[in-house]
């Protein structure tokens, strides 16, 4: 089998509130999948339903190969929850080894993984220093290496980047890359768009409990805005570009186009020039991620 999360019609119900409408996805080995959407859409109970942690009202999931809350399957999985409670009396060497052990791991192993976690979140001048002296950034990136203790299979990041300054935000994208490269799948959830973009594989947008769109991020490669300042705008013109692509309209005196394809530009330049059109701009952009979270989510749930 080549998918590590596979869920049919999930749906959590708390009382008459509904927190997961119907959760249907796939993920697949090696995958970083990023489920994105604003506070509220059912983002961590939907992790906590894949975790076991929540039983769901109705539906069906296999994670890992095995039926939802397998505990095998749990020894294969990292999480970092979204609000640690940390025992914060420990030095972080110690809240690691605790964790470590829960995980069954004891001896040189763990002293070994312990000693190469910390070094990779960069707290190992920290290491016995107690939590509660850590500062959020510090305590979110012990968490990240309490979530990797076990060398997991499948690691579920709730939210991993809200609170960091810019630097812990490289470094958990950069731990994100490495887990690919090794070859571990990564479930993020996230309502902050900007690191994700460039790390997942593939997205999902939920919105208020429901997956509104799924995709591929190298999919959106082929589509394209463009962006076009000319010496002369009319309406037979605007007519002309829309067989170069669709949605053509007037912006701030620029007129905009999205493109199937980085192709079609020299196309318009040459047809412009050919209409004795003065061509002062012509750019072309992929959409951010950003774009499409508001496109898909609409104009009244920016992300935070
Ligand atoms: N234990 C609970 N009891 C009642 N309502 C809950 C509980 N957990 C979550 N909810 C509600 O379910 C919705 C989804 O919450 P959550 O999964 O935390 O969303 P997100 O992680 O996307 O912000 C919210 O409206 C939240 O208030
Ligand atoms: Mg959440």
């Amino acid at each position: 089998m080549n998918s590590v999360i596979e869920t049919a019609g999930l749906r959590k119900a708390f009382g008459s509130k509904v927190a997961v409408d119907d959760l249907t996805l796939t993920v697949g080995r090696g995958e970083v999948f990023g489920f994105l959407g604003p506070n509220g859409a059912g983002k961590t109970t939907s992790m906590k339903m894949l975790l076991g942690l929540v039983t769901p009202t109705a539906g069906v999931g296999q994670v890992l190969g095995a039926p939802l809350g397998d505990v095998k399957a749990r020894a294969k999985m990292g999480f970092l929850p979204e609000h640690f409670r940390f025992q914060d009396w420990l030095s972080g060497r110690e809240f690691l080894r605790f964790h470590g052990r829960l995980y069954g791991l004891a001896g040189g192993v763990l002293t070994r993984r312990i000693e190469e976690l910390l070094e990779r979140v960069d707290l190992l001048d920290a290491a016995d220093r107690p939590l509660r002296g850590y500062s959020k950034g510090m305590l979110q990136r012990i968490g990240l290496a309490q979530a990797l203790l076990n060398q997991p299979d499948l690691v579920f990041l709730d939210e991993p980047t809200s609170g960091l300054d810019p630097l812990g935000r490289f470094l958990v994208r950069d731990i994100i890359v490495a887990l690919r490269e090794q070859g571990a799948s990564v479930f993020v959830n996230s309502h902050l768009l900007s690191e994700v973009e460039v790390t997942c594989d593939r997205v999902a947008f939920v919105k208020r409990g429901c997956v509104v769109r799924e995709m591929a991020l190298a999919e959106q490669a082929g589509d394209v805005t463009v962006e076009l300042k000319l010496g002369h705008v009319d309406a037979a013109l605007l007519a002309g570009l829309a067989q170069f692509g669709r949605d053509v309209r007037q912006v701030d005196g620029l007129v905009r186009l999205t493109a199937s394809d980085e192709a079609t530009l020299p196309d318009i330049a040459r047809w412009l020039v050919a209409q004795g059109v003065s061509i002062y701009r012509l750019a072309a952009d992929h959409k951010s991620l950003e774009e499409l979270f508001l496109e898909v989510m609409g104009e009244d749930e920016r992300p935070g």
